[in-house]
């Protein structure tokens, strides 16, 4: 255990948690398996592709469930490089895209942007990108796939800074592509990466500090190290320097090109994203800024799975450490309740296990045992009663009305329905103008209904009929004099949420806009933690 503030500091100074973010197919999987094999977390190249092409070949929830021991083992992925202590936080494809997939950027410190060289920035790219952007952390690029042909570097630079507003600086530049794919130059270190022999990795130095030398013309050949001098040349004049402090703020993405399944480029990226990339910093609280070193133990819950192992039907809540020392068995204050309680059992997750902890520090992911008292976005902490900033939630843009087929079961449904929602599964609304009471699903993310349809029937024993509706957008109301039998139209309904707060969901901008005007006095909130401000 760090004896002092110093030696805290520089468990601290170790750390580096992040997030992978892409799209699904462009290999993520991949890099994520490349990184652990450096990191010596697993031994062969396989066992996490072996998990996934199980969900690929099925596609199906159903199938993930039976893989759900290690696919939930694989939420955070730890493991130790050159003196680093590495966590990745997984954000699971399309597949599983929810809130969660969000929500988890919240506890990462930086993010890794994965493109894939022939695509480009593809949509659920934007959308994760965004929530970065919204925190201000970093975001590092790897575009993959050099060894096969795709779009043009510099229109994958323009396309990076149009499509997301961010400005890049290329940190190695390819040297041809696809089957004419020749390696990268490092412009930092001035040297070339050549993508041959056995293990795709071949570094050739120079003395030189200008890529227009002899060696690498004559191993490059002519025509090759011609484009590769105009390339460097332009970016020199014409593309953003590389500056720390930009890249720190979120300002500037550095951009690294290679290829992971042949594991081309990944380490060189690794190195250099080690030592670029933030370790953990003060992070907000309601009361100021928390620091790391100098704050007794705390953290905040991102992210709740209930029923993780079938057999014990526990529920597990992933705390992100924000400072101070961790250590199994300590009594820490629950702020939202006030309670003091114990944190026995913790468990930290390496890449294919789980395993007690007995110590951890700012910027590791715990697992802690929730008997059901956690909610997303909680805090703990050792001393004191202060709370982190809220977590952002994310608007539905799904909606489907929910039944019973069992009416017998309806102790049960509403259990399940409880618990779901505290795991930030779904959000649940209740319409409440007729007089029966229908139960309408959000997600924001399509099979999220699946899975939690899946879900009730598996872990609380209730059937579902499930009826997509077809909104799009939900608006959370406030104002004087609230009507809400005045707020309905064909094109949109008016429900209350878990909180009984007024929302009303909408088919199209046209119907908002059409009520907007109608009612010029009430205000139209995209997410509910705006009107907790309101109304607090
Ligand atoms: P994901 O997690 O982001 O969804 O992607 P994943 O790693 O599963 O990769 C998607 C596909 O892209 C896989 O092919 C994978 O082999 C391939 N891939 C990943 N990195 C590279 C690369 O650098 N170059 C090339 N050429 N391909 C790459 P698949 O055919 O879908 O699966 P599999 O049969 O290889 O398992």
């Amino acid at each position: 255990m760090p004896d002092s503030k110093h030696e805290l500091k520089s468990k601290v100074k170790q750390r580096k948690t992040f997030a992978i973010i892409s799209h699904p197919d462009a290999g993520k999987t991949t890099l994520t398996e490349k990184l652990l094999l450096f990191g010596g977390a697993i031994r062969q190249a396989g066992s996490i592709k072996g998990r996934k092409s199980q969900k690929h070949a099925t596609s199906d929830w159903m199938e993930i469930e039976k893989q759900r021991g290690i696919s939930v083992t694989s939420s955070v992925m730890e493991f130790s490089y050159r003196g680093y202590q590495i966590n990745i936080l997984d954000t699971p494809g399309h597949q599983d895209f929810s809130e969660d997939t969000y929500r988890t950027l919240t506890a990462a410190d930086s993010a890794v942007m994965l493109i894939d060289a022939a695509k480009g920035v593809e949509a659920q790219t934007i959308k994760l990108f965004d929530v970065c952007r919204m925190r201000g952390i970093p975001v590092f690029t790897f575009i993959n796939k050099m060894d096969r042909f795709g779009k043009d570097p510099l229109d994958l630079l323009e396309e990076i800074e149009q499509v997301l507003g961010m400005r890049s600086c290329p940190m190695n530049w390819p040297v041809g592509m696809g089957s004419d794919f020749r390696g990268i130059y490092d412009r930092a270190h001035h040297r070339l990466e050549l993508f041959e022999g056995e293990q795709k990795r071949t570094l050739i130095h120079t003395d030189s500090d200008e890529v227009d030398n002899p060696k690498f013309k004559s191993i490059l050949g002519e025509a090759f190290h011609n484009k590769l001098c105009e390339d460097i040349e332009l970016l020199d004049i014409a593309g953003d320097p590389f500056d720390e402090d930009k890249i720190k703020a979120g300002a500037l993405t550095p951009v690294f090109f290679g290829s992971a399944i042949t594991n081309f480029g990944v380490q060189t990226f690794l190195d250099q994203f080690i030592q670029l990339a933030p370790s953990p910093s003060a992070r907000m609280s309601q009361t100021g800024p928390i620091d790391p070193v100098e704050t007794p133990f705390s953290g905040f819950i991102f992210k709740i799975q209930a029923n993780m192992n079938p057999a014990h039907r526990d529920r597990i809540a992933f705390l992100r450490i924000c400072s101070g020392v961790f250590k199994r068995g300590m009594q820490v204050n629950h702020v939202r309740t006030g309670k003091r309680m114990k944190l026995a059992q913790p468990q930290q997750f390496m890449a294919q296990d789980r395993q007690i902890i007995e110590e951890a520090y700012p910027g590791d992911i715990i697992g802690l045992y929730d008997p059901g008292i956690f909610q997303i976005g909680d805090t703990l902490c050792e001393t004191g009663s202060f709370k982190f900033e809220k977590l952002p939630s994310f608007p539905p843009e799904h909606f489907a009305r929910v039944t019973i087929r069992d009416a017998m079961k309806h102790k049960q449904f509403e259990k399940g329905i409880n618990q779901l929602t505290e795991e930030g599964a779904v959000q649940v609304y209740r319409t409440f103008i007729e007089r029966t009471e229908d139960l309408i699903l959000g997600a924001v993310g399509e099979l999220q209904f699946q899975v939690f349809e899946y879900r009730l029937k598996q872990e609380y024993g209730v059937d579902v009929r499930l009826e997509r509706l077809p909104y799009q957008f939900a608006r959370w109301v406030t104002g004087e004099n609230l009507e809400p039998r005045r707020l309905h139209s064909s094109n949109s309904l008016c429900v209350k949420d878990q909180d009984g707060n007024l929302v009303i969901l909408f088919e199209n901008e046209f119907s908002l806009r059409w009520l907007k005007e109608k009612h010029p006095s009430l205000s139209f909130h995209k997410n509910s933690y705006d009107i907790h401000d309101d109304i607090k």
